[in-house]
């Protein structure tokens, strides 16, 4: 899958050593400097890792500067318009989209796994009200491996196919009984006879004295926003996930980590910060102040929903949800201020010299906030959403990492602080009884 075509050659300290030059099956060039330490004594800094390539995958292509994102070669467009997110889950995680056969066999082991442990249940009574979501997902996964185990990297192919359809099932359990103990109502159980998001849709919205009708629109746009976050290479959670599960940690413990890492404001958590940063400049009515304020320098205020460390195009995860949002508001005829708001931003930037050199665009989280609103989905489980999609590609990415010969990720460094430091100056530090 990956050639090596040419070479680069790096001089230093009057040596010469050559690099090779390994090109993807799309034509990404990446040069390999795993000889380099070795024969040069040099290691290579870059943070944030913006040049470097922590792996070789099969799972996802990305061209940031044309837009383009593919699941296993398959374009986003077309899966989001043709298939299901459960058919999008196995095809990221086995590689193929399913035969029939296969599609029967995956959805009855996400069924059979749906059940959360009745003892896990009561964990919800010890988180505080008011505790986010977020929070209480990545505990409740980690505590997983304690319920459910036999999730090593060493278990049979067996255990780890049951252990990822489980955490891909019970997540949505999770989430939903989370949210029902925030409002206080009953927690509603998975059903067999639902598809997998008309499913969460149900232990959400359900309740006793008001059952819940599941509207097909809903489930057919839940599956969209679904299918568009399922993957998205390697990015800061499935990075964690990598860098976590290459210690041979277990699946869940994993997953907690890529939970984790998706949280903050600057990756998953953005869905929620749009919202309320579209709130605040709906509430002080000026939106030059506000991009005034993204680009002034010495104000650490930022666009939500904007800019993306591939994407120098418009994100084409952002331009499915953008259209979503013009058809479901309109099939529902919800009318939300806050969709001309974010309009009016997005044109405002995207004629701005600033966001034009900088090429930064809406990225797929601008106009998620806005649809999840619109389905009733309160502003602190929009992360939560996020999570429940990226199940599927945490999981391939584990399974990738696991079945490499991937060494434990351990990143080097350059000691910038103090040289050797001298303690003989006679001074006593440690009570005399403490001293050996
Ligand atoms: N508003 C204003 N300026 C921005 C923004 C923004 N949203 N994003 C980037 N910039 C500017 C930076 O200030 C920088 O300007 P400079 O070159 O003059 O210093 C330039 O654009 C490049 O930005 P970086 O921070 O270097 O880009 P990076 O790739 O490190 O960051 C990130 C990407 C974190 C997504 C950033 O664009 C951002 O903070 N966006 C807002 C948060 C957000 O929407 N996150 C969701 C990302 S998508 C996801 O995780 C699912």
């Amino acid at each position: 899958m990956k050639t090596q075509k040419s070479e680069a050659v790096l001089k230093f300290d009057g040596r010469e050593i050559t690099l090779p030059v390994i090109i993807g099956t799309e034509g990404d060039k990446g040069l390999d400097i795993s000889r380099m330490r070795k024969e040069t004594g040099l290691v290579t800094i870059d943070p944030g890792f913006v040049n470097t390539a922590s792996c070789f995958s099969q799972i996802t292509y990305i061209d940031g500067e044309k837009g383009i994102l593919r699941y296993r070669g398959y374009p986003i467009q077309e899966l989001a318009a043709k298939e299901t997110f459960v058919d999008v889950a196995y095809l990221l995680v086995h590689g193929a989209l399913p035969t029939e056969k296969e599609r029967m066999d995956f959805s009855s082991l996400l069924n059979r796994n749906s059940l959360l442990h009745e003892d896990m249940r009561h964990f919800f009574d010890s988180f505080p009200q008011g505790a986010h979501p977020m929070h209480i997902l990545s505990t409740m996964v980690n505590a997983m491996a304690a319920f459910y185990p036999n999730v090593d990297v060493h278990t049979t192919a067996r255990n780890i196919e049951h252990s990822c359809a489980r955490v891909i099932s019970i997540v949505r359990t999770i989430a939903a009984f989370a949210y029902k103990k925030s409002i206080g109502e009953p927690i509603v159980y998975p059903r067999h006879d639902l598809s997998y998001c008309a499913n969460f849709l149900n232990m959400m919205f359900d309740s006793p004295v008001r059952p819940y009708h599941i509207s097909p629109e809903a489930v057919r746009l839940l599956n969209v926003l679904f299918i568009v976050h399922a993957d998205h290479e390697q990015n800061c959670s499935t990075t964690a996930v990598r860098a976590i599960g290459s210690a041979q940690v277990n699946l869940y413990a994993t997953i907690a980590a890529g939970i984790s890492a998706l949280s903050g404001p600057l990756h998953g958590g953005a869905n929620q910060a749009v919202i309320e940063q579209l709130r605040m400049i709906q509430a002080d009515g000026d939106i030059g102040k506000f991009i005034r304020k993204a680009k002034d320098k010495d104000d650490p205020f930022r666009l939500m929903g904007f800019g993306h460390r591939v994407y120098k195009a418009y994100d084409p995860r952002a331009e499915i949800v953008r259209n979503e949002c013009e058809k479901y508001l309109a099939a529902t005829g919800i009318h939300d201020p806050l969709l001309d708001l974010a309009h009016r931003i997005e044109e405002i930037a995207r004629n701005d010299s600033y966001f034009i050199e900088r090429k930064l665009y809406p990225n797929v989280d601008f106009y998620t906030g806005i649809l999840y609103r619109a389905m009733g989905i309160p502003e602190n489980m929009f992360t939560v959403m996020f999570a429940l999609a990226r199940l599927p590609g945490w999981v391939a990415h584990w399974r990738e990492m696991i079945s490499d010969t991937t060494k434990i990720v351990r990143p080097r460094q350059i000691y910038v602080g103090r040289t050797l430091q001298k303690l003989d100056d006679g001074a006593e530090r440690l009570p005399a009884d403490l001293l050996v």
